[in-house]
């Protein structure tokens, strides 16, 4: 091979050397980039969750100063003196609700690893949590139906009945006199599938997303009537992403809503599911 052969095969070596070398760096500095603004990100949702918890949890604090200072000062009638008693009731169980649902979100933000795996059967779960809300479904004129048969996975009891529960609550409490509630479970060798539907107010398609945020409602105020959080849904998706599952929502205005879940049997690592 001559000399100047070989001088420009090593030339054109070296620049696609220095070619991928370079696109490595550039790959590097985006990956880089990504990190930072995903950490960005990752704060300003933990500075907006601090200040919205602050924001929760003193309106219902200054509501029961408000009525007790009323009734210390002996302002209240003496016919106004039990339901000024109810709203102090009511506010303090609104603030034990929110309190045990922050809990639970800290707890899920540490992550599933220290994950207690356990044999369940979301079956028996569903009946647990309809029994649990019975007297809400009652009070709210809503028959609760249960479709389906054991299902046993491997996974974890206290998050699956987070899951039952909120998504029960939820089809109860936004739902019209006499409305129904459908809970199903079924199994595949792989996989096991709740879904809950109702017949209520529905939810309206660009809120599908928002729904699992903290502290979103689509009506405020339906939802403090009825007691509720903001975070039961955010607490759903959680649990599930941890439990390496999936969630879909379906709804019409109007007509109702339905919640699917689909949990892997055998519990795997969430980035494996992905
Ligand atoms: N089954 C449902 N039907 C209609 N709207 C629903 C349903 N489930 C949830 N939502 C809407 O999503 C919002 C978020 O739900 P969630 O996180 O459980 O909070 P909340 O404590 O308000 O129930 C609710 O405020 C409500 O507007
Ligand atoms: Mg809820």
């Amino acid at each position: 091979m001559s000399k100047r052969i070989f001088n420009s095969i090593w030339t054109a070596s070296m620049v696609v050397l220095l070619a991928s070398l370079l696109k490595r760096i550039q790959i590097q500095k985006l990956q880089h980039k990504r990190d930072r603004a995903e950490i960005e990100k990752a704060a300003l949702i933990r500075q907006e969750f601090t200040a919205n918890v602050s924001h929760e949890l003193k309106t219902p604090l200054h509501a029961i100063s408000g009525y007790a200072e009323l009734l210390e000062q002996g302002m209240v009638e003496e016919a106004d003196i039990k339901p000024f008693a109810g709203k102090i009731r009511e506010e303090s169980e609104r603030l034990t609700q929110l309190v045990e649902d922050i809990i639970d979100l800290s707890k899920l933000d540490s992550g599933g690893g220290g994950l207690q795996l356990e044999d369940c059967d979301l079956y028996r779960i569903v009946l647990k949590a309809a029994n649990n809300l019975e007297s809400e479904a009652k009070a709210a004129g809503v028959k609760v139906r249960i479709h389906g048969d054991g299902a046993r996975l491997q996974s974890n009891q206290q998050l699956l009945y987070s899951i039952v529960y909120n998504l029960c609550d939820n089809a109860i409490k936004y739902n019209r006199r006499n409305g129904k509630v459908l809970m199903e479970v079924y199994s595949t060798p792989r996989e096991t599938l709740l879904r809950v539907t109702d017949t209520g107010i529905g939810i309206p398609e660009e809120s599908f997303e928002r729904i699992y945020e903290r502290f979103y409602r689509v009506d405020k105020s339906r939802s403090k009537e009825v007691g509720g959080t903001g975070l039961g849904l955010s607490i759903v998706k959680h649990a599930v992403l941890i439990l390496g599952g999936k969630i879909e929502v379906k709804s019409e205005m109007g007509l109702g809503t339905e919640f699917s879940v689909i949990l892997p049997n055998q519990w795997r690592k969430v980035d494996e599911c992905a």
